[in-house]
Formats: C-alpha cells, sequence, structure tokens
C-alpha cells in the first residue's frame, strides 16, 4: 500500500510513519519543519525512518505548493494521514491565529480537493478532543455537542467539517480521528508531560496552571498509532466518521505529578501560574464507537507511559 503522511516530522506522525514502514508499506512523507519547536527535534525523529525501506520524504510547507503539485502528492496514493498543524492550545489567541487558520483550516480543505480529485481510498484527518471544549457528558460521546473553548479548537473543527462535507458531497472516505493529549517519547516539547519530566529531571520547579485540578484523558502515543493503522486501513468505515481516540483513564495533572514521583523516584517542586486561556477543566471520551468501528481499544495506562516517557528523555536516542 502507498500512504502520504503529512507532518511526518513530528511527534505523532513520525511515529505513524515508522509503524507503516515496519509494515512493509511505502510511505510518503511531508514536513515543513516549521519552527513551532526546535526543527533539530523533528530532524531527530526523521533519522528513525531514514534507514527503513520504502521511505521518502518531501520537505515542503502544503501551503505553498499548488493545486498540481498537491495533487501530484496523491498520485497512486491508497491512504492519506493528515496530521501536518500548527499545534497547541495555549498560543491559539492574538496574532498567533492566522498560522491557525491558514496551516490547520486552508490547508486542509486544499488537501481535500485534492483527495476529491484522486482515487485515495481514505483520508485520515487528525481531529482534537479540542472540539468540544467544555462537555457537558463525560465520558464525552461524539455525538456530543462541540462548541471550542480555544482558537485552536475552532480550527481544527472547522477543518473536521471540511473532511464531512467533502464526504457527503463527493463521497470523499474521510475519517476523523479526534485524539485526546497524546504523549510518549518523542512528545512535542510544549506539551505539560514533556515539560514535567524535564523539570525534574533537572530538578527545576515544575509549572503548573492553576490548581493542578484540571482533568486530561492522556493518550498515550502507541495506542494512537494503533487507531491510525486501523482507521487507515480497515474495512466498514463509513466516509464521513468521526471517531474519539482517548486514553480510557483520566486523571488530574495533580495525580500524573504524583506518579511522576514515583517514575523518577523523588519528590517534585511545584509553582502555581494562573489558568490558561483556552484550557478545558476536564476532557475525556467515550471509546465505544471506537471498539466497535476500528476493533480498538487504549492499552497503556499512564504510570506505563510516563515511565516510557521519562526512560525516553533521559536518553532520547533510545
Ligand atoms: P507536531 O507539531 O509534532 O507535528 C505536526 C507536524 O506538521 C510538524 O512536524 C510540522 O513541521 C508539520 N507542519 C505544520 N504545518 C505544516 C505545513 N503547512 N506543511 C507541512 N508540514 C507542516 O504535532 P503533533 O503533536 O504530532 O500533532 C499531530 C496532529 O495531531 C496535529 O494535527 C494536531 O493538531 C493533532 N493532535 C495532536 C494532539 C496531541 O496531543 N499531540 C492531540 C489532538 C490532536
Ligand atoms: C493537547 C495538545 O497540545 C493539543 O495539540 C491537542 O489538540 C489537545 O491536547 C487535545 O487533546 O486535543 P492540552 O490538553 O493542553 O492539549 O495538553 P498539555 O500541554 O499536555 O496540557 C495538559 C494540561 O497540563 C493542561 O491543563 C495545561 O494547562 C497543563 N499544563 C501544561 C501545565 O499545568 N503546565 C505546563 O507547563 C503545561
Amino acid at each position: 500500500m502507498k500512504v502520504l503522511i503529512t507532518g511526518a516530522a513530528g511527534f505523532v506522525g513520525s511515529h505513524t510513519c515508522e509503524a507503516l514502514l515496519r509494515l512493509g508499506h511505502e510511505v510518503l512523507g511531508v514536513d515543513a519543519l516549521t519552527d513551532y519547536y526546535d526543527p533539530s527535534l523533528k530532524k531527530a525523529n526523521l533519522q528513525h525512518l531514514e534507514g527503513l525501506p520504502g521511505f521518502s520524504l518531501r520537505q515542503a510547507d502544503l501551503g505553498e505548493l499548488s493545486d498540481a503539485e498537491l495533487s501530484g502528492l496523491l498520485d497512486g496514493v491508497d491512504v492519506v494521514y493528515h496530521l501536518a498543524a500548527q499545534p497547541g492550545v495555549r498560543s491559539s489567541w492574538q496574532s498567533g491565529f492566522a498560522l491557525y487558520a491558514q496551516a490547520n483550516v486552508v490547508v486542509t480543505q486544499r488537501l481535500l480537493e485534492a483527495a476529491h480529485r484522486s482515487s485515495v481510498g481514505r483520508f485520515v484527518y487528525a481531529s482534537s478532543s479540542s472540539v468540544y471544549g467544555r462537555a457537558a457528558t463525560y465520558p464525552t460521546g461524539e455525538d456530543a455537542p462541540t462548541r471550542p473553548f480555544s482558537p485552536y479548537g475552532v480550527t481544527k473543527l472547522a477543518a473536521e467539517h471540511l473532511c464531512g462535507l467533502y464526504a457527503d458531497n463527493w463521497g470523499v472516505p474521510t475519517v476523523s480521528l479526534r485524539y485526546f493529549t497524546v504523549y510518549g517519547p518523542r512528545q512535542r516539547p510544549d506539551m505539560a508531560m514533556n515539560r514535567f519530566i524535564a523539570a525534574a529531571l533537572a530538578g527545576r520547579e515544575i509549572r503548573v496552571y492553576g490548581d493542578g485540578e484540571q482533568v486530561r484523558d492522556f493518550t498515550y502515543v502507541e495506542d494512537v498509532v494503533a487507531a491510525n493503522l486501523a482507521a487507515g486501513l480497515r474495512d466498514g468505515v463509513p466516509p464521513g466518521a468521526v471517531v474519539n481516540v482517548a486514553g480510557g483513564g483520566s486523571i488530574t495533572v495533580n495525580g500524573l505529578l504524583g506518579v511522576l514521583e514515583g517514575a523518577v523516584g523523588r519528590p517534585v517542586r511545584v509553582v502555581h501560574e494562573p489558568r490558561q486561556p483556552g484550557d478545558v477543566q476536564q476532557t475525556g471520551g467515550s471509546v465505544e464507537l471506537a471498539a466497535r468501528l476500528l476493533g480498538w481499544r487504549p492499552r497503556v495506562e499512564v504510570p506505563e507511559g510516563l515511565a516510557r516517557q521519562v526512560a525516553w528523555q533521559q536518553s532520547p536516542a533510545g
């Protein structure tokens, strides 16, 4: 099978590439190596892929490619994974929003147009738990109202709607996976676990936004990759499907710090900073639909996943 992965050098993208290559698929990765975080980390992610047979990379900004070039990327491709985006909830305010709108909405629409012109068999879009905002019920099912609480969430929801309407109008075989706070080796350095572990290992203070009682449904990256594989390769996924990919075990930030203390074997020091605009109090996703449609359930629980991320941060090349 030939697969196109946008955002191939990123956290989730590089793991997804690696899994597909190890299964023997041909993978074309596209990534602009944007400087939202240190591009040398993305180059390090790519090093895991470069020795594997079947991998090629096109370093390019999708937003700068012509329609013909986008169509060319999809030539002969069976499955698209569209993971390229401007991520991060807390930096999507003020003038930063223009970049989010361009990278997350405009690029997705143009890629969907290219998919419509092609004969791609599946278009998997990396959506987000941020589409729910402050959900009324937990665990939140896919039918719950979507009311994002951050500008980032608005862009992820807009792109998800685009996937739905290209499916409804043109039969483009999209599936949107709503990932819930993903963690594990190669995690982005702006995310909580990465920052907490880095601070704990260096003996620095951990900065907690608000009182630390906010709840997250952390999802281990290997589980997200398994959901990606199922969404791209499994039969019977209807065009326009929207599916939660959640860890199945919500925990507060304070609870997470307790687990971290166990993993590093010493107490951590915490300073509290103001709660961040756009940060929801709780996420927690129902995974019943993922089980039915994708035959998927999360497997890795936070203590095990966190220990693996600690080991990676102690020895990133490993
Ligand atoms: P990441 O930043 O590590 O990866 C995204 C990659 O996309 C980066 O390598 C970046 O260089 C690339 N990129 C951005 N804009 C591009 C463009 N215009 N052209 C080409 N490449 C471009 O982020 P991640 O955490 O791996 O997230 C992957 C996807 O999953 C994103 O769509 C994100 O919104 C979504 N998501 C992530 C999480 C999470 O917890 N990490 C949760 C929900 C959804
Ligand atoms: C994460 C990703 O960053 C988004 O790209 C993604 O779309 C989103 O998950 C999602 O699930 O959809 P977030 O939940 O904010 O967003 O992830 P973290 O950065 O891991 O933050 C988790 C919690 O820790 C938040 O409440 C945050 O405020 C808090 N935090 C984060 C701190 O207290 N201190 C920090 O230094 C960083």
